[in-house]
């Protein structure tokens, strides 16, 4: 049995504002998909990595997968409208023998070798895992007139990372019932819990952001050079 990595990178970057999708921007001198893939590469725990991206970026990634030498990674899937479509085909592709998925964006490229084994290890365990840090903020819950209306007990309070980690079957089964019932999510997970699977969570680090607006990128760098 087998454990996989898909990759959504069909996003065109709209919040980061630059003329091309952000996972191809360079960061410490390499696209940052490139450092992603090769956290998944180096990785024991990963055996195959799918990415879906936008058609058009094909012949960009086929280079850069060549270049760096990124032998786990499959031949390449059509992204979707949303992430949520990119991942559903990815999971179309998935080896036959795969037994544990899991889901990482592209643009988080600082995910460590620690987590990464951790992630699949509760997956494999526990059915569904995901990768979190506790909150530093205090968060609270405002109404459409913007007054607050509750305080939420930071204890209990996690900001979610990717990967999210999952047995195949409870993956593919959570993505079934979306797709039938019309459900929409910004994770996997909540696909997951939907169908009555609590995912453990893996307290994983701050450094594994998501590159997302400009400011990402300088602190990107500056993460970049910490690990170098
Ligand atoms: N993604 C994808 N398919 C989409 C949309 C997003 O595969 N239709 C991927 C992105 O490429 C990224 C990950 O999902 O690796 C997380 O999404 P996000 O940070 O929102 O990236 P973008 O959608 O590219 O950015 P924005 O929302 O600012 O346009
Ligand atoms: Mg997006």
């Amino acid at each position: 049995m087998s454990t996989s990595v898909i990759i959504p990178a069909a996003g065109f970057g709209e919040r980061m504002g630059a003329a091309i999708g952000k996972q191809f921007l360079s960061l410490a001198g390499k696209p940052i998909i490139v450092h992603t893939i090769e956290q998944f590469q180096r990785s024991a725990a990963i055996d195959e990595i799918v990415i879906a991206a936008r058609e058009e970026s094909f012949a960009t990634l086929r280079t850069i997968i060549d270049g760096f030498g990124l032998t786990k990674v499959r031949p390449l899937v059509k992204g979707g409208v949303r992430r949520q479509d990119s991942v559903a085909n990815a999971l179309a592709a998935l080896d036959t023998g795969c037994d544990i998925v899991l889901v990482h964006d592209a643009v988080r490229p600082f995910i460590s070798q620690e987590t990464i084994a951790q992630a699949v290890d509760a997956a494999r365990f526990f059915g569904a895992a995901i990768v979190a840090v506790r909150a530093k903020d205090t968060i609270k819950q405002a109404g459409t007139d913007g007054r607050v209306e509750r305080t939420l007990d930071r204890s209990f309070l996690w900001n979610v990372q990717t990967p999210q980690a999952f047995q195949l079957s409870v993956l593919r089964d959570a993505y079934a019932r979306a797709a039938s019932d019309g459900v929409a999510a910004t994770d996997d997970s909540s696909l997951v819990e939907r169908i009555g699977i609590a995912p453990v969570i893996v307290e994983g680090s701050y450094d594994n952001i998501k590159i997302t607006t400009p400011e990402d990128l300088l602190l990107g760098e500056l993460l970049a050079k910490q690990y170098a």
